[in-house]
């Protein structure tokens, strides 16, 4: 039987703190490792963690102050990290075949993936952001060819916070007052460990989840930074909320319910890309894999003792369910949320450069899922892109698809021909795209020469195969 929701705690992943500095970057060093962790209560479930904990520790740096991670890799598999978001040169982007080999097991990795191999490190890996970037809602996951899902559902996230002093310079909330919410679902066994479908347990070779789970891998239980449905007790004041949708294949429909009142409106400050230009108000936010939803809601709107509860319209059952707020005392609250918020240039339009379209298709003798009728090829560029011109992309699905770009954040222009919809607002660097949309997105790729990727975010399309190489020229 499921546990009761909102029992709980809600837990804040601990703050990563530099272990030092490097060549004039601040250094932090994440040990991967599985540990046995308490997620459903009385039960152990071995997760597969940064540091050993899911989520991951939150790292929280600045714009303009260049931060090295060193990783080591105590997994027994080989892992790979991607800043999500993240503008980050090419070698340290998280290429999918880019591995940190096991510590003391590099031997038999070589053959791995068909032969197919990259720049591999043993043991441990230095990753360098040159973080020039606006502050931003960021995260962190693995990122290993075909194996991306099962690694990130045993555990391998956690966020990564930009700060930059346009938005400190906003009377936005801030301390207690600032939650980082990762979001996901997961399904266990009995005895408490992960249920995830893997065709090959062992995570070794063989990609891809048994046929049940062709269209994404989705859980009965609903996680909030690791915990199931948590209750958090908050002062009746403003407080930001960064949602990110952290799941494998669900998207989520969020609404928070006061019992006998109308929803609380979630006024957007944010998307993935950092502040919008000025805040969009919103009754229900819809979130797909990997998009971040960075929201001001003001608690302060409800009598003291509401509960106030965060319910996912799209789930059904047990995944309608999310988090709960108990609004415990009056507080004063000198935030606010300003008419203006931060400066966005805007891309484009122009003329439809290129077209990527996302449909069900094969990937050698399997099933899979497709860009333009090719499944990923490492050693194959997609498209080459000159650095600092400004494309525009067109979009096309055949179901959902989330569809995730990597190097720069884009801005979505069109949906079905009309203006952007009413979650596009904004830098995005995932744009949902619903079954059999069109979406026209301006595309301006910077300073890094190399390969990078764009995929699908639906973590189970993106192992099978449903990612392209684009490469920057
Ligand atoms: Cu969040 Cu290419 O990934
Ligand atoms: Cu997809």
């Amino acid at each position: 039987p499921l546990p009761e929701p909102y029992r709980v705690p809600l837990p804040a992943p601990p703050v990563a703190r530099p272990a030092g500095t490097t060549g004039g970057a601040d250094l932090y060093e994440i040990t991967q490792r599985s540990a046995a962790v308490e997620i459903l209560p009385g039960l152990r479930t071995t997760v597969w963690g940064y540091d050993g904990i899911f989520p991951g520790p939150t790292l929280e740096t600045r714009r303009g102050r260049p931060v090295v991670v060193r990783h080591r890799n105590e997994l027994p598999v080989p892992t790979v990290v991607h800043l999500h978001g993240g503008h980050t040169p090419a070698e340290s982007d998280g290429w999918p075949l880019d591995l940190v080999l096991p510590v003391g097991d590099t031997s038999k990795w070589a053959h791995a993936h068909n032969g197919m191999v990259g720049d591999m490190a043993a043991g441990t890996r230095e990753y360098r952001y040159p973080m020039t970037q606006r502050a931003a809602t960021l995260w962190y996951h693995d990122h290993r060819m075909d194996f991306t899902g099962p690694a990130v559902y045993r555990g391998l996230a956690g966020m990564h916070l930009v700060r930059d002093d346009v938005e400190d310079g906003l009377p936005l909330p801030r301390g207690d007052r600032e939650l980082p919410l990762l979001i996901c679902d997961r399904t266990f066994n009995a005895d408490g460990s992960f249920r995830y479908p893997a065709l090959d347990r062992s995570l070794r070779t063989l990609p891809g989840v048994e046929d049940d789970w062709m269209e994404g891998v989705l859980g009965d239980v609903v996680l909030v930074n690791g915990a199931p449905w948590p209750v958090h007790e908050v002062d009746a004041a403003r407080y930001r909320l960064r949602i990110l949708n952290g799941a494998n294949a669900r998207r989520f429909s969020l609404v928070l319910q006061v019992p006998g009142g109308p929803n609380l409106p979630m006024t957007q400050i944010g998307s993935d890309g950092g502040l919008l230009a000025a805040p969009v108000v919103h009754q229900q936010i819809d979130v797909a894999p990997a998009e971040r939803f960075d929201v001001v809601v003001d608690f302060d709107a409800v009598p003291v003792g509401t509960e106030v509860t965060m319910i996912n319209k799209l789930g059904t059952g047990s995944t309608r369910d999310v988090l709960r707020f108990r609004v415990v005392r009056a507080a004063a609250d000198d935030s606010r949320v300003p008419e203006r918020l931060a400066d966005v240039e805007p891309l484009g339009p122009g003329p439809v450069r290129r077209e990527f379209v996302f449909t069900r298709g094969a990937v050698g003798d399997h099933r899979g899922w497709t860009i333009n009728g090719r499944s990923f090829d490492p050693n194959d560029s997609l498209a080459d892109v000159p650095l600092g011109q400004t494309e525009v992309w067109r979009f096309r699905t055949d179901v959902h698809h989330p569809v995730h770009v990597h190097l720069d954040q884009f801005q979505v222009l069109l949906r079905n021909g009309r203006g952007p919809g009413r979650f596009d607002a904004g830098w995005k660097d995932t744009v949902d795209i619903r079954p059999g949309e069109i979406v026209d997105v301006a595309v301006r790729f910077t300073d890094y020469q190399g390969k990078f990727v764009m995929h699908c975010h639906n973590l189970e399309h993106e192992d099978m195969a449903m990612m392209a190489t684009i490469r920057t020229i």
